[in-house]
């Protein structure tokens, strides 16, 4: 296993291979150990742009392998003081890092600090730009199988809000195709959709309540303000209004169906309380499943990192 042992978009998966992380992650979560790996083997964690969830739980999975764990912080670092992305991957790597988990606000940096790394460095994207979030949607995968079962087929999804602006949405929705969904819903306010050619088997629906009709998995997604030019939503409370997941509107699709949302939330605009903190809510199991998909991720990379 060598450079296929990066994971910078689901588009470097095959079914087979998204089938065998899923079941990799979910022996970590049954109590597996970590295979043998380099006594000396190191992670490396560069965000570029915030983050709780990703960075936390990788670090989390790292421990869980019993690896070295390197975490870089841009406020206390010299890239505060103007070092590029790529003279501060160098200088890390210099330090013997294996693996290094990426997060950059640009699509395609992760990718573009892949190509300038030494041939048996790794990288996995945790996020980059609009483009891909490959472990997130891993991640929702488990949780979606664990909740409706292995067989993706007859899944119906229904992936709602700014999906223009998500990374979290694309990876989701080629994991899915992948996966052999065949209903897969998407809506939200015109300006916030994707153009149809990104998402070629998904149905474009106008009205929320027909997007949610009879779904069993509703992926909901933060409005992404930090990456959207100027008046592209009226208010946050127009948006509630019409494309906000509340109890009344949930009741629309299935009664066991699940919502998801990869956070952070806006409470009150994409999402309600009701439904966040609702019996029908995964929010929480697919942050615990980030653990051990990541887990798995690293593991892959580090075994595909021959020093
Ligand atoms: N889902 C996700 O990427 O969350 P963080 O930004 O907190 O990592």
């Amino acid at each position: 296993m060598g450079l296929e042992s990066n994971l910078i978009a689901i588009s470097d998966l095959t079914e087979p291979k998204i089938r065998e992380l899923m079941a990799r992650a979910r022996a970590f979560s049954e109590g597996a150990l970590g295979r043998q790996l380099p006594r000396d083997a190191c992670v490396a964690t560069l965000f570029f742009e915030p983050s709780t969830r990703t960075k936390l739980s990788f670090q989390r999975a790292a421990q869980r392998l019993g690896v070295d764990l390197l975490s870089f912080e841009v406020a206390n670092s010299s890239a505060s003081k103007g070092e590029t992305a790529l003279d501060t991957m160098r200088n890390i790597e210099a330090m013997g890092v294996d693996v290094f988990v990426v997060r950059h606000k640009e699509d395609g940096a992760v990718a573009g600090l892949a190509c300038e790394a030494g041939e048996h460095t790794r990288f996995v994207n945790a996020g980059d730009g609009r483009s891909n979030h490959p472990t997130q949607a891993l991640l929702d995968m488990v949780t979606i199988a664990q909740n409706k079962g292995e067989d993706f087929s007859q899944r119906r999804v229904a992936i709602v809000g700014d999906i223009k602006h998500s990374r979290v949405a694309r990876s989701d929705y080629q994991a899915l195709v992948l996966l052999g969904v065949r209903d897969i819903r998407v809506c939200g306010p015109k300006p916030l959709l994707p153009d149809a050619d990104e998402m070629p088997d998904a149905v474009f629906v106008d009205r929320l309540e027909d997007a949610l009709a009879d779904a069993d998995v509703v992926m909901t997604l933060r409005l992404q303000r930090e990456r959207m030019e100027c008046g592209l939503v009226e208010s946050t409370e127009a948006y509630h209004r019409d494309y906000g997941i509340t109890a009344a509107r949930l009741a629309h699709a299935t009664p066991d169906a699940i919502v998801m949302h990869p956070g952070p939330m806006n409470r009150g605009v994409e999402i309600a309380d009701a439904v966040a903190d609702g019996a029908q809510s995964r929010i929480l199991q697919q942050v615990r499943n980030g653990v051990f998909v990541r887990a798995a991720v690293l593991e892959r990379a580090l075994e595909g990192s021959r020093r």
